[in-house]
């Protein structure tokens, strides 16, 4: 990775921290608090360098904006990045406790400008233990006052855009139609239970053979990972990490839309001007994903019950088809239409559904 991509970054704030006895490196960046307070998730992974680690907080954090802004939520944008020292599934019940505790401390210095919540190996749980020491947490569980998992109505919200591109882009409903879903975590097993249940034929990929057994007893078919850019579908939904779709994958990726929930699908703005070339759809990750954003800030912040928290995820779907409008209008890949989206409605007044 490029380490200006790191360095030259026009974000509100950088928080670094490590840890010599855990080994861990602590990020948190708030992109922009010009719209309400910065929220994002606390993702936990391992990264070759601190650059990567700052590099990847930041397109996190950005991504966070965009999406609160295309979605009309009264927040800015920020992301946790946990760097860890070895896989998440390696590290013992003391260590992740420490790690968290941390955190948490570094979260309460900055004073609400920046909330977290869930996102990749975080769940309600470890949203429970860093409530313990600092109030600037989303997704508790249930039980401690919080609005538990985001993962079944980021699902929802993907899968209403799912709907609002196979309309778009002519393919009808989704009888007959073959999606592919890589990575069969907290969202993907969600939507690919709903797609099935809609009448598409499902394809699954995921690093997780687990995953995989339970994905094949209702009626899924398996492709290995390493071929998921390769296997003829009609979606493509890309559920595990980002950067997925580069140049060179937009060029022989074998699929009429890319509809996931993963953050920061493209890798590089280019992918998605080759994708428009080819006349694929894709529909923005930040556009797409935010099913779970309505659900934490909706319940959370804006005292929204299921009922709101359902009309503005089922409102994706026509988010959605305004930045295919845009695009087509203004001969721009979708992932610009979707910016300019997300600015012409932080101009306007806020205007949420329900
Ligand atoms: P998760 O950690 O529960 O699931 C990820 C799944 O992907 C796991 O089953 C893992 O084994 C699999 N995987 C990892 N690498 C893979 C690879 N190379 N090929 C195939 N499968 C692979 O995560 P979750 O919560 O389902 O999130 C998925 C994505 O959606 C993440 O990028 C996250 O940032 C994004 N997202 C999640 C939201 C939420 O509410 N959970 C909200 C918005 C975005
Ligand atoms: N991490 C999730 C996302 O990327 C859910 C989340 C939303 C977490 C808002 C905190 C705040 O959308």
């Amino acid at each position: 990775m490029n380490p200006d991509d790191a360095l030259r970054w026009e974000g509100e704030l950088t928080l670094t921290r490590h840890d010599a006895d855990t080994g861990t490196t602590f990020v948190i960046r708030v992109d922009s608090i010009r719209h309400g307070r910065a929220a994002g998730g606390t993702r936990a992974a391992q990264y070759a360098s601190l650059t990567d680690a700052l590099a990847d907080a930041a397109r996190l954090a950005e991504a966070m904006t965009l999406k609160m802004a295309v979605s009309n939520l009264p927040m800015g944008g920020g992301k946790s990045v946990i760097a860890l020292p070895a896989p998440r599934q390696d590290i013992d019940a003391a260590t992740w406790k420490r790690i968290l505790y941390l955190h948490a401390e570094n979260i309460d210095r900055l004073n609400g400008a920046y909330w977290t919540g869930p996102d990749v190996n975080t769940n309600s749980a470890d949203m429970d233990v860093l409530s313990n020491t600092t109030d600037f947490v989303f997704g508790r569980s249930v039980g401690r006052g919080g609005a538990g998992s985001s993962a079944v109505n980021t699902a929802v919200g993907v899968f209403e855009a799912m709907k609002a591109t196979a309309r778009f882009g002519g393919m009808g409903g989704f009888e007959g139609l073959t999606i592919l879903v890589q990575g069969l975590g907290a969202v993907g097993a969600h939507l690919a239970t709903m797609a099935a249940q809609a009448g598409a034929r499902l394809l699954v990929a995921d690093v997780d053979s687990e995953r995989i057994a339970w994905a094949q007893e209702f009626g899924c078919t398996p492709i290995p990972p390493a071929r998921v850019s390769t296997t003829p579908c009609d979606i493509f939904a890309p559920c595990a990490m980002g950067a997925v779709i580069d140049r060179a994958v937009a060029r022989r990726l074998s699929a009429s839309a890319v509809v996931g929930a993963a953050n920061n699908i493209l890798a590089e703005d280019e992918a998605g001007s080759v994708l428009r070339d080819r006349e694929i759809l894709y529909a923005p990750d930040f556009v797409t994903n935010a099913g779970g954003a309505f659900h934490l800030v909706g319940r959370e912040v804006l005292g929204w019950d299921a009922d709101v928290v359902a009309d503005n995820t089922r409102a994706i779907g026509r988010t959605l088809t305004q930045v295919y409008e845009i695009s087509v209008a203004e001969g721009i890949p979708t992932d610009a239409a979707a910016r300019t989206l997300a600015r012409r409605r932080t101009a306007a007044p806020t205007s949420l559904a329900g």
